[in-house]
């Protein structure tokens, strides 16, 4: 069986997919420098599948360790999760986004050329689509990021676009998440952001254990069913069974191939709240505040094509979704700490 390098394998989606690939019998090697994880994750993948793959503390702009795990593994192909992820630090900060994700997935790739390594899923984001105005996108959608977070995204998309037109032995899937939520049904590995979140989920989630007192809703005036925002909320275990269909597709589908990793239906705030008031049995207090800059009113993927290339589609519903996040929160109240 083949053995795979997860970068960023012990973050939220990279600890899930290091479950999930181990358990469809693949060895894997973990790299990844817990600039926002915790090395207790790699414990809680061993009591889940009963193993402890190697384990690498490290950067993906650091060639010489790559290098290094090049030469002690038969690394066959990669599942690349390692990088910045919050829209506004980037705006604060885009020279910190585009070395960490766009010239560090560069060394990444020179390091695979190097070594012989041509198979590559990529963590990518519905935010390379921008704004497009349509609701539902489409992978055949022209790219127009809107911040520096999605721009490093659509940047690291040409160059594997790039290297597969170079080198047809290369074997890329370019997989675009809409809004992951939700933990594996354990309550042993979830999202444990160490700021206060960014995100709805997280931040609605440590709202119902009790370390934040409110949750802000960003917007209840847009044109949408209830005022506020409507998004494409995917279970996390659905996500990572996506990255397994994708890997898995990579001999068939030579090139570099996008594809929308998504329900395919929208979800708004308030029906978030709903939900997660319904599965935690306890109320979430919210206050209106105005809209968040940059926010789009509503956006879901168009789901098709996906399931059609992969034979792919996601599973779980959004109070699935919510039952297993409130279900690792409440076990983890401090995350991993
Ligand atoms: C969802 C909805 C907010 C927080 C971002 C990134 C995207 C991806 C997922 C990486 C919106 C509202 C949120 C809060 C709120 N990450 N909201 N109060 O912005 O859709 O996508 O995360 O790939 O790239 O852009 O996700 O969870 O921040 O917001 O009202 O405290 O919840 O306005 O309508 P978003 P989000």
């Amino acid at each position: 069986m083949e053995t795979i390098l997860i970068t960023g394998g012990t973050g939220y989606i990279g600890s899930h997919a290091a479950v999930c690939f181990l358990e469809a019998g693949y060895q894997i090697v973990l790299l990844d420098n817990l600039s926002n994880s915790h090395a207790a994750v790699l414990q809680r993948i061993a009591t889940l599948t009963g193993q402890s793959p190697p384990f690498y503390r490290g950067n993906i702009a650091d060639a010489p360790l790559l290098d290094e795990i090049f030469n002690h593994h038969k690394i066959t192909g990669i599942a690349h999760f390692a990088g910045l992820k919050a829209v506004a630090e980037s705006v604060q900060q885009p020279l910190r986004y585009y070395q960490n994700n766009v010239a560090g997935s560069a060394t990444l790739c020179a390091a695979m050329q190097k070594h012989g390594c041509k198979k590559l899923i990529f963590s990518s984001s519905a935010t390379v689509y921008g704004a497009p105005g349509a609701v539902a996108y489409t992978e055949d959608m022209p790219l127009a990021p809107v911040n520096p977070y999605g721009r490093t995204k659509r940047m690291v998309e040409d160059i594997l676009r790039d290297l597969c037109a170079a080198d047809s032995d290369w074997r890329v899937a370019l997989l675009r998440y809409f809004n992951p939520v939700g933990a594996h049904p354990s309550g042993l590995i979830g999202e444990a952001p160490q700021a206060v979140p960014n995100n709805l989920m997280p931040y609605i989630a440590a709202v119902a254990v009790g370390t934040l007192p409110v949750l802000h809703i960003f917007g209840n005036d847009y044109p949408t069913a209830d005022g506020t925002g409507v998004r494409d909320y995917i279970h996390v275990q659905d996500l990572v069974a996506g990255h397994l269909a994708a890997y898995a597709a990579l001999d068939k589908h030579p090139g570099c191939t996008a594809y929308n990793l998504g329900t395919g239906k929208g979800a708004s705030v308030l029906e978030v709240v709903a939900a997660f008031v319904k599965a935690a049995h306890r109320e979430i207090p919210y206050q209106f505040q105005p809209r968040r800059p940059g926010d789009l009113a509503e956006y879901y993927a168009a789901v098709d094509f996906t399931r059609e290339k992969l034979g792919w589609q996601a599973q779980f519903d959004l109070q699935k979704m919510v039952e297993d996040h409130w279900n690792w929160q409440k076990n983890n109240p401090k995350g991993y700490l």
